[in-house]
């Protein structure tokens, strides 16, 4: 793909392969720990997307969906630590086992707030699924229950995590460079 003047791939982390592989083990597990329930699966908008889609085809239970919108960052590549639901859930979560989808725990600021915001409404169970963890910027104490990678403090882009709500489309995770090309 063509990326605009100044922005830049560095590495590729997750080839498309390694994504499927691991997307592949995270649903066989949900398998296995949700045998005999129908969990509601809950994507946060829009990085989580891809990795729903993926997810969903490799649990095995009758599931539902459903999805929750939050503020982003704007086009910024810091946290402003500032949560805002933007678009709420539709179906009732009383009684239900609920599996929380992220692109990625960063600060865990999101996830702290809709974590407290979710339990107010009495899930059966309410657990967490995130493709990526940045643990070392971590501010606010979450549990992960279900992770797909750990990674180190780099912006990234691709399968479904943006800049700029740009670079979702990307069928492999990379890090995002900014600013002029080092000079050759
Ligand atoms: P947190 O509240 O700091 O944990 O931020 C979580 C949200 O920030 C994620 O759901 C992403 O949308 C966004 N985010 C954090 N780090 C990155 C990144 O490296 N690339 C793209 N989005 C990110
Ligand atoms: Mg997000």
């Amino acid at each position: 793909m063509q990326f605009p003047e100044n922005e830049r791939l560095g590495e590729i982390l997750f080839t498309s392969a390694q994504l499927r592989e691991r997307v592949f083990e995270l649903g066989a597990q949900i398998t296995k720990d949700y045998a005999g329930t129908s969990p509601l699966v809950v994507g946060v908008l829009k990085g989580s997307v891809l990795f729903l889609a993926d997810l969903i085809r490799a649990i095995d239970l009758p599931l539902q969906i459903d999805f929750m919108g939050t503020s982003s960052y704007g086009n910024s590549t810091k946290s402003s630590g500032v949560v805002r639901i933007v678009k709420d859930i539709e179906s009732t979560l009383k009684d239900r086992h609920v599996i929380l989808v992220e692109d990625i725990v960063d600060t865990g600021l999101t996830l702290e707030y809709l974590l407290r915001v979710l339990k107010l409404r009495e899930p059966a169970s309410l657990k967490i699924c995130s493709l990526l963890d940045k643990p070392s910027r971590r501010q606010a104490d979450v549990p992960v229950d279900y992770l797909g990678f750990s990674i180190p403090d780099h912006f990234v882009i691709g399968y479904g995590l943006d800049y700029a709500n740009r670079y979702r489309n990307l069928d492999y995770i990379g890090t995002l460079e900014l600013g002029p090309p080092p000079q050759a």
